[in-house]
């Protein structure tokens, strides 16, 4: 089988910083025709810069906002991006990045992606779709729903969003242009956390409860063609719960979390399962290596160590980059924020968060 299209970085022009909120800008680059190709995406993808600090690689992905082309290969590319506390590379993209400035950024990775296949159950309402987003997670959804409203004109979109305060909303224009344009198919519901209610805006928190009421009384809940929920683990926990507590099938819901805390490293004393000695074996790229893996280490570092080019971006096992198909031999993973349950049943890992419990291991980075 032909080895699969693997993330390279490129790097690509800067041609805007626009100032969406006091702690947040989306950046705009340029796709010069020879990589439109390699730059196609789909809408949810999302995109890794990376950059060096004293000696050290420091990645990050950022999911890109801006619609898919029509044609798929996209002239320009943009990324929300919101300053963390400390964070290398959003303060550097805050105070630093200019016009003309020129970025390493990978190819477009991640499956929280829209997919139209029309669903063909009974019950289902096609081409209507909803997502519950909270803060910097509504990045991706703006494509998933520019995209399917652009495209498709039979298609609706519910939006529901979280946000702390209006000063503090990500990218307030473009979802006020998207109701402009789609008064009948867009439907826009925002819930300020802390903020006094104004006029049509609610209040609050959105957590499971006020979900489980808040939903049915907007759509039809369980008819609904996809869910998308994007935002804080604790957000997309809470939407998911309600969702599955009111029916909804869940393989039409679909999620991508943002802001993981590192939280308490996983004790494995007590896995006694952890073979002394293990190897690897990574195909990657069509070329194949076995080395041994050591102490402490994930797959991914044992990889690297070896093969710089493996694929990877959060290393927290929220973004994906670094799926692989365990071929054979068996791992237990620290944490997985990004597989679906049908991934990993299909035999899919995050080689970031694996390590081995057979002595030998092989992984597929190229299916
Ligand atoms: S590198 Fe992001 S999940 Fe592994």
């Amino acid at each position: 089988m032909a080895a699969a299209a693997r993330a390279r970085f490129h790097r690509l022009r800067v041609t805007a910083v626009d100032r969406l909120t006091d702690d947040s800008v989306a950046l705009t680059f340029a796709v010069p025709q020879e990589l439109r190709e390699a730059y196609r995406h789909a809408p949810g993808q999302h995109l890794a810069l990376r950059r060096t600090v004293d000696g050290t690689e420091v990645r990050r992905t950022y999911s890109i906002c801006s619609a898919a082309p029509a044609d798929g290969a996209p002239r320009t590319l943009r990324v929300g991006v919101r300053l963390v506390d400390g964070g290398a590379f959003s303060t550097y993209a805050h105070k630093e990045i200019a016009v003309g400035d020129e970025l390493e950024v990978m190819t477009p990775a991640g499956r929280f992606t829209l997919d139209t296949t029309p669903d063909t159950t009974p019950d289902a309402a096609p081409g209507h779709y909803a997502a519950v987003v909270g803060g910097s997670g509504i990045t991706p959804v703006l494509s998933i729903a520019t995209t399917l409203l652009d495209r498709a004109p039979e298609a609706r979109f519910c939006l529901i969003r979280s946000d702390r305060t209006t000063a503090s909303t990500m990218f307030l224009e473009e979802v006020a242009d998207l109701k402009d344009r789609y008064p009948d198919r867009f439907q826009l519901v925002t819930v300020l956390s802390r903020e006094e209610q104004q006029a049509g805006l609610a209040s609050g928190r959105l957590d499971q409860e006020r979900l489980t009421a808040l939903l049915p009384a907007l759509l039809p809940v369980e008819r609904m063609a996809g869910w998308f929920l994007c935002g804080p683990l604790g957000l997309v926990q809470s939407a998911e719960r309600a969702l599955r507590g009111l029916g909804v099938r869940r393989d039409r819901i679909h999620e991508e979390i943002f802001h993981v805390d590192a939280g308490p490293a996983p004790d494995r004393a007590g896995r006694t399962s952890t073979p002394a000695h293990s190897t690897v074996t990574a195909q990657l790229d069509g070329r194949a290596g076995s080395w041994p893996v050591q102490s402490g280490e994930s797959l991914l570092e044992t990889v690297l160590r070896n093969r710089p080019d493996a694929p990877y971006a959060c290393k927290g096992g929220v973004c994906g980059t670094c799926r692989a198909f365990l071929v054979s031999g068996s791992v237990t993973m620290d944490r997985n924020f990004a597989l679906e349950p049908e991934e990993t049943e299909a035999g899919y890992v995050l080689a970031c968060q694996s390590r081995p419990t057979t002595e030998k291991v092989e992984l597929d980075f190229d299916r």
